[in-house]
């Protein structure tokens, strides 16, 4: 009989999918400044996955990262719906860790999706968005003006 999954947790096939893709993406960052790629994967509710990198300037306060990449991509191309991101570094010893604005713009679509935090060797670690940014502000919040 086939294992039930938990409530929420993604299908391995699809985890297999984002740990790859997130690999892949992370090839293209251009990352002259930083010299540290960064690749991310992002897991539709439709199961679409969009990937991105992280991309430097000259003007070094104008790099983006990877998860910014791929969400933006989501987005513009209609898909708002996320089950999850997972992020690819070349940091052997530690899981990847998205930064606070990150955090922040995940967490505007919806508090209760997974980020992995890879390595490498594609071992990692999930979190929920919750997790990562407790008590955040969102586009909620604003409702509650009067
Ligand atoms: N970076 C990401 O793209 N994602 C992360 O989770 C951490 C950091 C990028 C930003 C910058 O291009 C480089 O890594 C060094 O900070």
């Amino acid at each position: 009989m086939a294992q039930e999954l938990p409530a929420g947790a993604l299908e391995p096939e699809h985890v297999q999918r984002l740990l790859l893709s997130c690999q892949q993406a992370k090839k293209a960052a251009y990352c002259p400044y930083s010299r540290f790629p960064v690749g991310a994967a992002l897991l539709t509710r439709e199961g679409r996955i969009f990937s991105g990198c992280n991309v430097e300037n000259a003007c070094y306060s104008l790099g983006i990262c990877a998860e910014r990449t791929a969400i933006q991509k989501a987005i513009s191309e209609g898909y708002k719906d996320f089950k999850a991101i997972a992020i690819a570094s070349d940091l052997q010893e530690d899981f990847i860790s998205p930064c606070g604005a990150c955090r922040q713009v995940m967490r505007e679509f919806g508090t209760d999706w997974a980020v992995y935090l890879t390595k490498p060797d594609g071992t990692y670690v999930v979190r929920t968005v919750q997790e990562l940014l407790p008590t955040s502000f969102g586009p909620e919040d604003l409702q509650k003006r009067r």
